[in-house]
C-alpha cells in the first residue's frame, strides 16, 4: 500500500514559517515578480538576498511541527514518500528521508559563474549578496523561481510516484502552482485515494475522495488513525 504526501507552505504555518498566498502570507507584503524570479536576481540580486536571508533566519530558528513528525514516524512504518513543493527542509529536521524536493531548498546555494552547488547554512548571511567559495561568483539561492523549470529528476520521480499511490494526501497547498498541483489528479487518475488536509477549500477540493477542513497536525492525526 504505497502512500504519496504532497506538501505546500500550510503544514509549515504550524512551525511559524509564513505561508505565500494565505491571510498573512508573503505575497501579501511582497510581489513575487519583485523577489522570485531570474529577472529579478539578475536586476538587484542584493534585494532578493535580503528577502531569501530574512526567510532562512526565520526557517533556522523554525521547528517541525507535529504534522511534519507525524509524516516522519509513518515513513517509518508504511510505504511511503513525500513530494514536497516547501524549500525549509522541515521534512528532513522532522527525520523524514524520502522526500522529494519540486522547489529546491532554501539552504542551496548555486554559483552562476562555476555552477557549484553546496549547503550554505550561515545564518545571517556574511556579505549580501554571497560569493561562491570555489570561484568568488555571484551565488544565487539554489530554489525553482517562477518561469524556471523543475529539477528535471525530482519531477520524473514526482509524477512516477504520484502514478503508482493507492493513497494521495495533499497537505498545506493552495494548488494553485503547476506542475506541484497536477501530481493529486494524476494519482487520481491512477485509482488512488484521494485524501486533502487544508482549512480552506482549493481546486483540488472537488475531486478529494475525503476532504478534511482542519490545519495539518490535527487533520493528520485523523487521517493516520483510518489508513
Ligand atoms: N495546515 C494546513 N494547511 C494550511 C494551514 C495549516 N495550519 N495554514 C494554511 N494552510 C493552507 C492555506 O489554506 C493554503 O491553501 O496552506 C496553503 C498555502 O498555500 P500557498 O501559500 O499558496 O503555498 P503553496 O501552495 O505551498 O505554494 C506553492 O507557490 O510561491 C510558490 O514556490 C512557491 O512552493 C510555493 C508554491
Amino acid at each position: 500500500m504505497r502512500i504519496v504526501v504532497l506538501t505546500g507552505a500550510g503544514i509549515s504555518a504550524e512551525s511559524g514559517v509564513p505561508t505565500f498566498r494565505g491571510k498573512e502570507g508573503l505575497w501579501k507584503k511582497y510581489d513575487p515578480r519583485e523577489l522570485a524570479t531570474p529577472e529579478a536576481f539578475r536586476r538587484d540580486p542584493k534585494t532578493v538576498w535580503e528577502w531569501y536571508n530574512w526567510r532562512r533566519e526565520i526557517i533556522a530558528k523554525a521547528e517541525p511541527s507535529e504534522a511534519h513528525r507525524l509524516l516522519a514516524e509513518l515513513e517509518r512504518r508504511r510505504d511511503l514518500w513525500v513530494i514536497t513543493q516547501n524549500v525549509d527542509g522541515l521534512h528532513q529536521r522532522a527525520g523524514s528521508e524520502r522526500v522529494i524536493e519540486l522547489h529546491g531548498n532554501i539552504w542551496k546555494v548555486r554559483c552562476i559563474s562555476c555552477g557549484a552547488r553546496y549547503y550554505d547554512r550561515t545564518v545571517p548571511l556574511r556579505e549580501i549578496p554571497p560569493r561562491c567559495r570555489e570561484c568568488g561568483g555571484l551565488l544565487r539561492p539554489d530554489v525553482v523561481w517562477f518561469g524556471e523549470t523543475l529539477p528535471k529528476d525530482a519531477l520524473e520521480r514526482a509524477y512516477q510516484l504520484s502514478s503508482e499511490a493507492d493513497i494521495f494526501l495533499v497537505i498545506g497547498t493552495s494548488a494553485q502552482v503547476y506542475p506541484a498541483a497536477e501530481l493529486p489528479l494524476v494519482a487520481k487518475g491512477r485509482g488512488a485515494r484521494l485524501i486533502e488536509i487544508n482549512p480552506e477549500e482549493t481546486p483540488i477540493t472537488p475531486y478529494a475522495d475525503l476532504s478534511i477542513r482542519k490545519g495539518a497536525s490535527e487533520g493528520l492525526r485523523k487521517v493516520i488513525e483510518e489508513i
